[in-house]
């Protein structure tokens, strides 16, 4: 068999987590192939919210399997927090739950080179989740870096010193103030992994290969999104993985002809958190109404998101490099009140338009061009289906899809896995 994907389109928090669950009965095996606990993804169902860091959404459902592949960064502190907050459901994480040994560990010391690299930059910052995220890519990529793998060792414990005194070096040349105590952060961390002992450690790429051998259906979820990816998203203001299609072969050992569908999910307007350009950005009332009612806060940090009007020119050029075969719009409740929608169809860069993402996005470089649609009053969070919505939202779907030139498949309508419309 084959496996899809299912990737964010914009800045991240399309909301990957709601729709991962909401696929999972029909994938025998969830797989996350990239970044670590700077995602949050929420589920919502049975009146319980629920966020994800390092676990797949496919979690909740009995019948999948759930791995973390190799391209993930995984912090085993944050890992056994996620555990625990999992108790209550009595999940048998043991025979659901498998990580590869290839997957790159978060040390504590890599937290601290994300804050002390982060305060070095001052206002130029990225924005950084401070999870540790890009110090662990690097010594990945710098072939420095401690694997899972490297837990089941005799020498895992000096490995593990050599590199932690390395980073306390690099944090001192930094020379910020930053207050820590590595003794406490270590015992915490030593504590955590004879907690991720106790799980299965597999080489996921010949799991996932051996499993399409015998028919078995497999969903890549992706996190963060394709604007964030290191390669095609705003850089440097990215995060160190690649977000978009090809991160999924990477990360998890997976040839290109064996992926099948590309969902690409894509909120029915746009948020960033986090510095970085954001050429649809509103700092009017039109924006606080949207974080207010989207309730636009980080799943993660709990930072306000910057909101705005839905780019086109930014999705288009990520339907093209993910390859993306059907569309899911979330969010659509959100903008139930609006008089007018905006939709940006292109830039004035240079003084030419152009649809296609230039190499500079900040404000002085872009001016949006925007076309208006007929905003609706209508409440959607009660509706079922795709003939219940109202004729204005039909048109600001239908010229999404004649724009990006591919199906919406699906229309979100609130966070709960029950408000999701299949088109
Ligand atoms: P992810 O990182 O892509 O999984 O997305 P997040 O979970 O970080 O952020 C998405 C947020 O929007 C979460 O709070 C979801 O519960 C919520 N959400 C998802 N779909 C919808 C929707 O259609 N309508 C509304 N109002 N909220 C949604
Ligand atoms: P999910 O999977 C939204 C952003 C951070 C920052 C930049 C780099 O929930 O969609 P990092 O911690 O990776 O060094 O941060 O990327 N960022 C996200 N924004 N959703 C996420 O994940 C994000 N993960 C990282 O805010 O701007
Ligand atoms: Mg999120």
């Amino acid at each position: 068999m084959t496996v899809d994907l299912l990737l964010g389109l914009q800045w991240g928090d399309e909301g990957k987590g709601k729709i991962v669950d909401v696929l999972t009965s029909k994938y025998d095996i969830i797989a996350r192939f990239q970044g670590g606990p700077n995602a949050g993804h929420t589920l919502e169902f049975d009146g319980i919210k629920h966020v994800l860091r390092t676990i797949p959404s496919g979690i909740f459902h009995e019948k999948s399997v759930n791995i973390i592949g190799n391209g993930v960064v995984i912090d085993p502190v944050v890992f056994v927090k996620e555990l625990e907050g999992l108790e209550k459901f009595n999940i048998d994480i043991v025979s659901r739950l498998f990580i590869s040994r290839k997957a790159h560990l978060i040390l504590p010391t890599h937290r601290l080179l994300d804050a002390a690299s982060e305060a070095s930059k001052g206002k130029a910052k990225i924005g950084s989740t401070l999870k540790g995220i890009g110090p662990t890519y690097m010594d990945k990529t710098g072939r420095n870096g401690i694997r899972v793998g490297d837990i089941e060792l005799v020498d895992f414990k000096e490995r593990y010193r050599a590199l932690a005194d390395k980073h306390q070096s690099m944090i001192d040349f930094y020379n910020v103030d930053l207050e820590y105590d590595l003794a406490e952060l270590e015992t915490e961390f030593f504590t955590a992994i004879e907690e991720l002992k106790k799980l299965t450690f597999i080489d996921s790429e010949e799991y996932l290969n051996k499993a399409m051998k015998e028919g078995k259906t497999i969903l890549a979820e992706g996190a963060q999104g394709s604007l964030l990816d290191i390669d095609f998203g705003t850089y440097p203001f990215v995060t160190s993985s690649n977000t978009t299609a090809a991160g999924a072969c990477t990360g998890l050992g997976i040839a290109p002809n064996k992926v099948k569908d590309v969902f690409g999910i894509f909120k029915a307007y746009t948020t960033r958190v986090g510095s970085g350009p954001f050429p649809t950005e509103l700092f009017d009332e039109d924006g606080a109404t949207m974080a207010r009612v989207g309730n636009e806060f980080g799943s993660v940090t709990g930072r306000a998101r910057r909101c705005g009007w839905l780019d086109l020119v930014a999705l288009k050029y990520a339907v093209q490099v993910n390859g993306v075969t059907a569309l899911y719009m979330m969010k659509g409740d959100v903008l139930s009140g609006f008089d007018t929608l905006k939709i940006c169809t292109a830039y004035e860069y240079k003084g030419k338009q152009t649809d296609y993402l230039p190499y500079n996005i900040e404000p002085e470089n872009v001016t949006p061009v925007f076309v208006e649609k007929k905003g609706w009053a209508a409440d959607l969070t009660g509706m079922t289906t795709y003939d219940q919505l109202p004729a204005e939202l039909k048109e600001y779907i239908e010229f999404i899809e004649r724009e990006l030139e591919v199906p919406i498949k699906v229309v979100s309508v609130g966070p709960d896995r029950t408000q999701t419309i299949m088109k």
